[in-house]
């Protein structure tokens, strides 16, 4: 949600809550994944660039594919206009997101090779592979993989910003749990678990 509208729910939550309720109610016999493609769109047709990013990352949560995301801008394309596509791929290209990488699209998803699990070491560590990173916490013998991207909106979150246990994004300070990916202070969504798998002493991840 943007600054402005937390600012009026707080100064002005009678006249603000039901835009809420109303935006709530008017989607609710649309699936999720549905619900997240015209979110996309209506950032889309607004230009706002922000909120483009914040609703691309949850529609890609919610299981769209970058095809579908593309296919759903297209298909709007009578009233969205080629330049509001335009500017909206300009902006998904430059958050340099895999799922959008040209040689993927329509492509089955492929397998990375992390590193050695003899390499990674007890607690946390960030891994760099194909122009992105992952956090790995080990406790024993198993694993939880996050992307070091903030779920909020797409900031590449340092391993230096971990401190007890917590990663904070120094965008908007959303807070994290590293142990369950949990969002525990100032947003409301979880870091994005990565897929992975350990093979021939190797740990590989998803794109
Ligand atoms: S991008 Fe907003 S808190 Fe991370």
């Amino acid at each position: 949600m943007s600054d402005a509208l937390n600012y009026l729910l707080k100064v002005r939550k009678d006249a603000v809550e039901p835009y809420f309720k109303a935006l709530k109610e008017g989607g609710k016999h649309l699936d999720i994944k549905t619900r997240s493609l015209l979110s996309v769109i209506t950032k889309v047709d607004a230009q706002t660039e922000a909120g483009l990013k914040q609703y691309l990352v949850r529609a890609l949560r919610e299981g769209n594919s970058a095809d579908e995301i593309l296919d759903a801008m297209l298909v709007c394309l009578p009233t969205l206009g080629m330049s509001k596509i335009i500017w909206a791929v300009d902006i998904i290209l430059q958050m340099n997101i895999p799922d959008f990488n040209p040689e993927l699209l329509g492509e089955e998803k492929q397998w990375y090779r992390l590193t050695a699990v003899s390499e990674i070491e007890e607690g946390v560590s960030r891994h760099d592979y194909e122009g992105r990173a992952c956090f790995i916490k080990k406790i024993g013998d198993g694993y939880q993989v996050f992307d070091s991207r903030c779920p909020h909106q797409a900031a590449d979150i340092p391993l230096s910003a971990l401190e007890n246990g917590t990663l904070t994004c120094s965008r908007h300070q959303w807070k994290f749990n590293v142990n369950t990916g949990e969002c525990i202070e100032n947003g409301s969504r979880p870091l994005n678990k990565i897929e992975y798998k350990i093979e021939d002493k190797f740990i590989y991840v998803h794109s």
